[in-house]
């Protein structure tokens, strides 16, 4: 099997790079992780690259043709699938379809509920009775296009944002992998 290369975008803490790492290694993934990029300097994901010796860059998303330096590195790395995990920027339309290969994101809740940032305050808030995760491929509307993969779990009254935190991302290391294996299941 040749592997898909990818390239996995983060922001902070990097623990569902970690599982890809992890989950790549075997040799029937359909992926390898062959790029890492960023746009935080500080995220602690970026030891997770560092650690694997897989390359990463660090983008500054201030600049105005930050856009066109990732494009160019993408080319650079032959990446063929782009896996947002944890990365806190909007992709812009125009860098989907320059890139116009596929995309795919993370996202801490059962879309289409909670599109958007602080899920978990307003899953509390709104009284959900179950929640979760959705792996799903990135279109020009935030958290909008289709579904992969959903995990999701009951929640309980005890639960607060730091246990449905802990328990969504304990479903999302499995739900990126399995997505990733679904969507190159017949090819
Ligand atoms: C994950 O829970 C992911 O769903 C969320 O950021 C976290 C990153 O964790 N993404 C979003 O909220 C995107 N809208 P990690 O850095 O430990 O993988």
């Amino acid at each position: 099997m040749v592997k898909k290369r990818t390239c996995i975008f983060i922001s902070g803490y990097g623990t569902n790079l970690k599982y890809l790492i992890n989950n790549s290694r075997n040799q029937n993934f359909p992926i390898r992780i062959s790029l890492v990029i960023s746009n935080n300097k500080r995220a602690k994901g970026i030891l997770y690259a560092k650690k694997n010796s897989i390359p990463y860059l660090v983008i500054n998303t201030n600049k105005r043709n930050f856009e066109n330096l990732i494009l160019k590195e993408l080319k650079k790395y032959k990446i063929s699938l782009i896996c947002l995990a944890g990365y806190m920027k909007i992709i812009s339309k125009k860098f989907l379809n320059a890139y116009g290969k596929k995309i795919i994101n993370i996202h801490p809740s059962l879309l289409p509920k909670f599109k958007g940032l602080n899920t978990f305050k307003r899953i509390l808030k709104n009284k959900e009775k179950k929640t979760g995760c959705t792996v799903h491929f990135v279109n020009e509307k935030l958290d909008g296009g289709a579904k992969i993969i959903q995990k999701s779990f009951f929640i309980n009254k005890n639960d607060n944002e730091e246990t449905l935190k802990n328990k969504t991302q304990k479903l999302e290391h499995r739900a990126f992998s399995e997505a990733i294996v679904k969507i190159f299941r017949y090819n």
